[in-house]
């Protein structure tokens, strides 16, 4: 069965007004359903890509969304396909209450007023977050952020999720919550992330980018066990794999 491919990103490179290149040549596929882990060192290149896949920034080359090519005139169409979430929730929440901030798209949208808040409710209890619609998004704990700025996004129904970084600077148990809130988004998902042990939980593929280039792409299985790649790369194999490999000692001598 020929799988249908969500987002197809042909020969893209990005350069940001500085005049620093940050994306060279980048080419990937994402079929429709899959979860893509995108890994790579820091300043490798890996939130200006998702910064691409929704339009946020255009570089030179070829975005598709669902078949759909990425213009300037499609960008709100496509702005609703794939939704987006910074790493830094405070980039996304900017409204004085929980509420206004998941009820922004919608009623953007021009969705009525009682289906705009029955979708909020039901979005908040999706992400844990029902009974905080009064509160502050800045008073909230990094943790309930990040689920309140991807509350804003699964609120409009999109079809991919770009997560960037989901479970930086969360604690052990919140990590663990935020993983299995993102597993139960039955979506395309590409997720970038310096979490290899999320990459191996979450993600059927990997693609490895260094220096703005996709250096490596591969079934997790075969990209997350290669410890010279990924060291090559800054990067290491998870560590629920290391503890089950070798023993300390005949890796690191
Ligand atoms: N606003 C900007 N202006 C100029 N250069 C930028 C800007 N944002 C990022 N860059 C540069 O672009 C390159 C890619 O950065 P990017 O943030 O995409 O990397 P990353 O892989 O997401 O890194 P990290 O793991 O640290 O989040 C880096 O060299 C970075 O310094
Ligand atoms: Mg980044």
């Amino acid at each position: 069965m020929v799988k249908m491919t969500a987002i197809k990103v042909e020969n893209l490179s990005y350069w940001y007004p500085d005049s620093s290149q940050a994306l060279r040549g980048v080419s990937l596929e994402i079929a429709r359903g899959e979860t893509l882990g995108l890994v790579g060192p820091n300043g490798a290149g890996k939130s200006t890509l998702l910064l691409h896949l929704n339009g946020t920034l255009r570089g030179d080359g070829i975005v598709e969304v669902l078949g759909e090519r990425l213009t300037r005139k499609n960008l709100d169409q496509i702005r609703r396909k794939v939704g987006l979430v910074f790493e830094d929730p405070n980039d996304q929440l900017f409204m004085p209450t929980v509420f206004g901030d998941v009820a922004f798209g919608p009623l953007n949208s021009g969705r009525d007023e009682p289906v705009v808040r029955r979708l909020v409710q039901e979005t908040l209890e999706a992400v844990g977050m029902e009974g905080y619609e009064a509160h502050a998004p800045h008073h909230l704990s990094l943790g309930q952020k990040k689920r309140v700025a991807l509350a804003t996004v699964l609120v409009m129904d999109c079809d991919i999720l770009a997560l960037d970084e989901p479970t930086g600077g969360l604690d052990p148990a919140g990590r663990e919550g935020f993983i299995r809130l993102i597993s139960a988004q039955p979506l395309t998902k590409v997720i970038a992330t310096h979490d290899m042990e999320l990459a191996w939980q979450l993600c059927d593929r990997v693609a490895i980018i260094d220096s703005g280039e996709i250096v490596a792409v591969g079934p997790a299985s075969d990209i997350l066990t290669d410890e010279q790649l990924l060291r090559t790369h800054k990067l290491r194999c998870p560590p629920g794999l290391i503890y089950s490999h070798a023993p300390y000692s005949e890796r690191y001598q």
